[in-house]
């Protein structure tokens, strides 16, 4: 029988059965949270942040990320530029985490000062044969997605990113995502492992029972429903839901805006979804009336009825609709504690309490990832419960749980476990 702690990664690996959820070990070893920290953090295009969270020329924010610090800014050019927050002299953090505002960045141990560019501009006491030339911040290979920002810290980040890109461009041009403003953010710290963060998000099975704020505008049959279970009635809807499904998408595809679900989630390095969601009931918004919440609309989105853009990426999840977008990030901290930052986005010139109202904007969200938050503890602490066994999934409403979790014993295969 596999013992949890004795074994090693590659046998707790083996040990995972089709259709089911990890083994235990995988969810609360450390020396798997250190494989999964290079394996996936490292070595996989994740999203760090927003070309937004730095509007302007001096903007910074520093994201830490395990080990590695990230300092995101925009340069005296506004070009965007990711960097490490590595002094190139004893290797000093040169910002603390969060957003600041900067004219250069000056490290606060000996005062070596780097330009916005990175380059090494002033190092006193130094000597004359000293080069600054091949001293600047080192660099980080980054992507904006339509003004997501992803990073890749490996030397050879995976190429198909590009799917991702070439699969979200059109979609989310119209919400101008690189140009909108952080109306609030939150910080959650769940407890519990990053890929129960992953999976409680990937699946709506729970959120009948647990989200009653998300289910006002969210349609939890969405992501699949076993029509056996149904009472007659409740499958005619379902029915009827379905059909309307296919009539908005094509509709919606009709009028210009890519709408059809693009998955890739299997058999590839960068893995995502997207699709545009109907949203129930006034069918405008995820707040607590599914009415917008702010009247300044996204980018040049004109509509209100173009429903949810949903987009999973390998750390994160997103939604862009009419009138704002909530983008959340996760970053694991440990094997038992992770991250998740929310951002609310609405336009740039959106004012508050003029154009939204921030309870009606964070309501749903807030109170959506409080409840989350609250599973994926429960199900961290049954999974360290030496009685836990991995269940199955649902074939009908977790198989893309199923699909992660085939991905993420390949992805640690092809890295050598
Ligand atoms: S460590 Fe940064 S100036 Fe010395
Ligand atoms: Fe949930």
């Amino acid at each position: 029988m596999l013992n949890t702690f004795a074994s090693s990664i590659s046998s707790l690996l083996d040990a995972r059965a089709d259709g089911h959820a990890l083994p235990a070990g995988l969810y609360i070893r450390s020396d798997v949270f250190d494989a999964d920290m290079d394996v996936f953090f490292r070595q996989h295009w994740i999203c760090i942040g927003l070309e937004c969270d730095v509007p302007e020329p001096g903007d910074a924010a520093v994201v830490d990320i395990g080990k590695t610090s990230l300092i995101l800014l925009r340069d005296d050019d506004g070009e965007i530029r990711v960097m490490h927050n590595v002094c190139r002299h004893r290797g000093s953090r040169l910002l603390d985490p969060g957003k600041t505002i900067v004219s250069k960045l000056v490290c606060p141990y000996h005062t070596w000062t780097y330009e916005l560019s990175g380059e090494l501009s002033y190092a006193p006491h130094m000597g004359k044969s000293f080069d600054k030339e091949c001293r600047s911040l080192k660099s980080v290979a980054f992507k904006s997605i339509s003004g997501l920002i992803y990073v890749c810290l490996a030397d050879n980040p995976p190429e198909d990113i590009a799917h991702l890109t070439q699969a979200t461009a059109e979609r989310l041009a119209p919400y101008d995502i690189r140009n909108a403003k952080v109306a609030f953010e939150s910080d959650v710290i769940e407890h519990g492992n990053w890929k129960l963060t992953i999976e409680n998000n990937r699946e709506c099975y729970h959120c009948s029972a647990n989200h009653p704020e998300l289910c006002v505008s969210f349609v939890d049959l969405d992501f699949g429903f076993d029509p056996e279970t149904l009472s007659p009635e409740d499958r005619a809807q379902a029915e009827e839901h379905l059909a309307l499904y296919a009539e908005r998408t094509r509709q919606w595809e009709a009028d210009g805006y890519p709408s059809a679900a693009v998955e890739r989630l299997a058999d590839c390095e960068t893995n995502f979804r997207t699709q545009r969601l109907i949203i129930s009931g006034a069918g405008e918004s995820q707040t607590p009336d599914a009415t917008a919440a702010s009247n300044k609309l996204l980018g040049t989105m004109t509509r209100k009825d173009l429903g949810d853009t949903h987009l999973w990426g390998i750390n994160s999840w997103n939604h862009f609709m009419g009138d704002h977008a909530v983008v959340a990030i996760v970053i694991p901290l440990s094997a038992d504690k992770t991250l998740v930052r929310t951002k609310w986005l609405v336009h740039k010139d959106a004012v508050e309490g003029v154009d939204y109202d921030l309870e009606k904007l964070t309501n749903v969200w807030l109170a959506t990832t409080e409840q989350d938050a609250d599973l994926v503890a429960r199900s961290h602490a049954g999974v360290e419960d030496p009685a836990y066994v991995p269940g199955p999934y649902s074939p009908f409403s977790e198989t893309n749980l199923d699909k992660f979790a085939t991905w993420y014993i390949d992805r640690m295969r092809a890295h050598g476990y």
